[in-house]
């Protein structure tokens, strides 16, 4: 079965609205010189406050998709409502978003999110008619002891909980090891490969094996113009989630034009 890749951008809490416009136009104007058939699908995650300087471009296909979409790096799982600091799915959509990016690891560590928070996240997302991007990962720790797969497993299990395989079939992943991220050292491409092969298996065992073949599953970490192209070759790796190497036009760009050797197809 043949998944459209997907490059995804995560610029996290950088980029104030000037850099963010310039950012994008670094980006729009190179996706514009392209088909959308030859493209990957990018999609690029500002702060909130930057989503007003970014817009989707429409495929020229006429297959209703976009060549390049704009993401949410978080969302609640309430359309309204008390709480502060906090943003709903509407409005993300509203603000021209097609993708929420959601438990990621820094969200997990540092805001405390749990499995049950991402599993409400992305049934709001889904019932939106968004993309969930749900990302998973294990510590230097939790490989170390050997519990890897133990842990990605439950929180893939956690956070589908109660999602139809239709539902299922149209979410991205994203395992992004903690050790990885920020520090220079790209998981191996056969290990994160192996990695999103049993992430399948569970979706497989959730959502049904034509779920598990549909899903998008993306590799993030450290991901660099000098990575993506063993990543992209290997069997279950459908895209990049990119931190660092999104900042920076030139980098994100080649990324793109690296990963459009493995797209044959549009939708
Ligand atoms: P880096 O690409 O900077 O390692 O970040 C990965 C990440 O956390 C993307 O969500």
């Amino acid at each position: 079965m043949s998944r459209k890749p997907i490059i995804a951008g995560n610029w996290k809490m950088n980029l104030c609205q000037s850099e963010a416009k310039s950012l994008f136009d670094g980006i729009s104007s190179f996706v514009s010189n392209y088909k959308a058939t030859e493209l990957p699908c990018v999609v690029i995650a500002p702060v909130f406050t930057s989503l007003c300087c970014v817009h989707s471009i429409p495929c020229d296909c006429g297959c209703g998709g976009n060549k390049l979409s704009v993401a949410g790096q978080n969302c609640h799982w309430e359309a309204s409502g008390a709480y502060t600091g906090e943003i709903s799915v509407e409005m993300l959509k509203d603000a021209g978003c097609s993708f929420v990016i959601i438990g990621h690891s820094e969200r997990r560590q540092y805001f405390s999110e749990s499995d049950e928070m991402i599993n409400k996240k992305a049934k709001a997302i889904l019932a939106g008619g968004l993309t969930p991007i749900i990302c998973c990962g294990e510590s230097l720790e939790q490989r170390e002891s050997g519990a890897t797969d133990e842990w990605i497993a439950s929180q893939i299990r956690a956070a589908l909980s109660g999602i139809s395989s239709e539902d299922v079939s149209k979410s991205v992943i994203a395992y992004e090891p903690i050790w990885a991220i920020g520090t220079g050292k790209s998981c191996d491409a056969d290990e994160a490969n192996r990695v999103c092969k049993m992430i399948r298996s569970v979706v497989s065992e959730v959502a049904g094996s034509s779920a598990a073949d549909s899903i998008r599953i993306l590799y993030g970490g450290s991901v660099k113009p000098s990575t993506i192209e063993e990543q992209m070759s290997k069997s279950d790796i459908d895209g990049a989630l990119i931190g660092g190497a999104s900042l920076k036009a030139d980098s994100f760009n080649e990324i793109i034009e690296k990963t459009m050797k493995s797209c044959t197809c549009c939708a």
